[in-house]
């Protein structure tokens, strides 16, 4: 699984556009056109710190870096890549959800959580998680992260149906097959709790990731009950430096796609521009008076 999931990282996409959208956000506050500091980082749900040690080669002056996962498999491996080149990390197997009232010193000027609010499979679990999420965040500071986008069931007319596992009828949204992966919604009228099936490729089979629909309108609310202003959403970009980019990028294992080393990136990420499968969401943890 870890394996899988290692390799679905190294997908095109994921530097291109989500790595290159989320980290611009976090550089710059907004999609790169302000610099923001940030001398104290967490990186909660931060997996094998994928994100953790981006953030601190992008912060390299900030006095605190942590990443937390509720997985100790995956902090296993973090730190493995710390204790091989450390670049001063500090990692933590904690469940986000548990984390006690933190005092003021121990919060963080940034919080980010990639990949972390979809697994709640209600709006009551969605608050609860924002809530603990605060709780890691100062007065003034910041937290972001990446959701599926809920948007996407809405955009699945006429996608084809199909069964998965007997269970139920799926739209399966086909577009992004050529990036790499598929995702199955479960109608054009999607309920609150209802799956959102990611099927990404790899060379040792499909990893399977399921996350939840959860309105759009249900982050905003829950990230402004727990304390959270000025909430942003942002489709993925393209990164502009590198639409150029052509063979020299490797995209196993589905370089047998015709317009995989296409030499034109935004002619070929043009469907995933047009329907972003995900946001970034930017919040602000509101000061106080
Ligand atoms: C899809 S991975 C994303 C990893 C990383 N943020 C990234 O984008 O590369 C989701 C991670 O969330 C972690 N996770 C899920 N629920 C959690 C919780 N309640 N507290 C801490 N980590 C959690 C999982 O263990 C997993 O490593």
């Amino acid at each position: 699984m870890a394996k899988k999931y290692a390799e679905a990282k190294t997908h095109e996409w994921r530097d291109l556009l989500e790595q290159h959208t989320f980290m611009a956000l976090a550089k710059g506050g907004k999609c790169g056109q302000v610099k923001v500091g940030a001398k104290t980082i967490v990186d909660l749900a931060c997996g094998e710190g994928h994100y953790t040690r981006a953030l601190r080669k992008a912060f390299p002056k900030a006095e605190r870096v942590m990443g937390v996962d509720i997985s100790e498999k995956m902090i296993t491996l973090a730190k493995e890549k710390e204790e091989n080149k450390p670049i001063g990390i500090k990692y933590v197997v904690q469940d986000v959800r548990e984390e006690a009232e933190a005092k003021d010193e121990e919060r963080f000027d940034l919080a980010t959580a990639a990949w972390l609010l979809v697994y709640c499979k209600s709006v009551n679990e969605l608050k609860e998680m924002c809530k603990a999420v605060a709780n890691y965040v100062k007065p003034g500071g910041r937290f972001l992260t990446i959701i599926t986008n809920p948007q996407m069931a809405f955009d699945s007319e006429g996608t084809p149906k199909s069964v998965i596992l007997g269970e139920m009828q799926s739209n399966v949204l086909s577009r992004y097959a050529k990036y790499g992966f598929t995702v199955s919604v479960p109608s054009e009228t999607p309920q609150e709790g209802d799956r959102l099936r990611w099927s990404i490729e790899t060379s040792k089979g499909p990893l399977i990731i399921d996350n939840y629909y959860m309105p759009r309108e249900a982050y905003k609310k829950s990230l402004m009950e727990a304390g959270f202003e000025k909430i942003k959403f942002y489709p993925f970009e393209l990164d502009p430096n590198r639409e150029g980019f052509g063979r020299n990028f490797a995209i196993a294992p589905f370089s047998h796609l015709e317009d995989a080393n296409s030499n034109d990136k935004k002619e070929f990420y043009q469907d995933f521009l047009d329907y972003p499968p995900a946001l970034c969401i930017e919040s602000w943890k509101i000061r106080l008076q």
